[in-house]
């Protein structure tokens, strides 16, 4: 994410505990928001204190200018994450910030702002880390994964700033080959599809920068025109596959929504029993995990013959498998060359690539 921001012109871009911290102007921030594939969101620091008990935390709010960030009408929401904080409630945490967000509001014109869960115009997140506290508006509002492409849902999908971390991570280039042979609804090649054509995955949403009182209209219609004419027209070897009708179903809608459904062929077909596309190329997939797609035994049945699959089928292809089981590697029976920890939420996963030329990299029994 550090690489794909200082790509952006980002300055002094820094990995930190959740994210990179970067500063730059309004022109960064929009390009963040529009152009990252991987963040989730781009947030702007606004505060920053220490407190000790809830009324310190409410005059910290307080003493900020809200109502110089945005307008009255605006609705809000406040979210809080905490970490080793001495407070006792994080709902009254919550609570307190956003009485002082109102507060202040109120002092300066006699009106308080709405507040609104599920859809506000304006969020504000505060962080508390111990007895320091941090404020920040969030200038993306939907999640950036919301990409506003996705028509029908197939099973577990991954989101999709996650699909595209994966297909970046697997080093493919988009002349080469890429198959899914486990594709669900298409996550994986929609991503790698914008990728290669250049597509800015956030030119068909709106951002929370929109609401707020600094909005530079005229410098975002600059940036989103500039991005619609980076796309390129070249041919693309896109494939996916699934054993079910209505996965595929799902797939279809999602590339056509995304409009890159011309670039990827589709078909119905069991990964155990495929043939590769190409002579050579690269494999993006992630099996099914866990109780709600397979029970366990049925996988540990399972990766062994796709462990086979690939051996007999995919040499010379650089097979790329997301999971969040650690057995897979013993039970595939292949040796990875790369293993890389990525996190699905909360949940701890491995990228594991395997390397797949003809005759080696078998892994001994045991
Ligand atoms: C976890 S989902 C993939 C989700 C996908 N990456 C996405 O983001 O939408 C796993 C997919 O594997 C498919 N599948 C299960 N067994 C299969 C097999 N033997 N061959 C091909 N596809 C299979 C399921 O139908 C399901 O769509």
């Amino acid at each position: 994410m550090k690489e794909e921001l200082e790509g952006l012109r980002a300055q002094g871009a820094q990995v930190v505990p959740g994210g990179v911290s970067f500063s730059g102007g309004w022109e960064v921030c929009y390009a963040a928001n529009l152009w990252s594939r991987i963040a989730s969101r781009t947030l702007w620091r606004v505060g920053q204190f220490e407190y000790g008990n809830e009324n310190d935390l409410y005059a910290a709010v307080r003493a900020i200018d809200w109502p110089d960030y945005f307008r009255v009408e605006r609705t809000l929401r406040v979210n809080v994450t905490a970490q080793k904080s001495p407070l006792k409630s994080l709902e009254f945490a919550t609570l307190r910030i956003k009485d002082a967000v109102c507060d202040r509001f109120r002092d300066a014109g006699g009106r308080r702002p709405d507040v609104e869960r599920a859809n506000p115009d304006v969020r504000v997140h505060a962080f508390l880390e111990g007895a320091r506290g941090t404020l920040y508006l969030d200038t993306s509002g939907e999640p950036l994964f919301k990409r506003g492409w996705r028509a029908a849902q197939a099973e577990a999908p991954l989101r999709e700033n996650l699909a595209a971390g994966i297909v970046m991570l697997s080093g493919w280039r988009p002349d080469e080959p890429l198959l899914d042979p486990m594709c669900g609804g298409a996550t994986l090649l929609v991503e790698a599809a914008a990728m290669a054509r250049g597509r800015a995955p956030g030119a068909r949403r709106a951002f929370g920068f929109e609401k707020l009182a600094v909005f530079d209209s005229a410098l975002w219609e600059k940036l989103k025109r500039e991005a619609q004419g980076s796309s390129s027209e070249a041919d693309l070897g896109l494939y996916g596959s699934d054993t079910e009708p209505r996965a595929l179903a799902a797939a279809r809608r999602n590339l056509a929504a995304a409009g890159v459904e011309r670039w990827v062929q589709l078909e119905q077909a069991d990964v155990l029993e495929r043939s590769a596309p190409a002579l050579a190329g690269v494999m993006v997939m992630n099996p099914p995990y866990g109780e709600r797609m397979g029970s366990e035994e049925e996988l540990a049945r399972f990766y062994p013959r796709l462990g086979d699959a690939l051996k007999k089928k995919f040499a010379g292809w650089r097979c790329h498998v997301f999971t969040a089981d650690l057995r897979l590697p013993k039970l595939i029976r292949l040796e990875p060359s790369a293993r890389k920890p990525l996190w699905n939420g909360a949940l701890e996963c491995r990228l594991y690539e395997f390397e797949m030329v003809a005759g080696s990299r078998r892994r001994k029994p045991g």
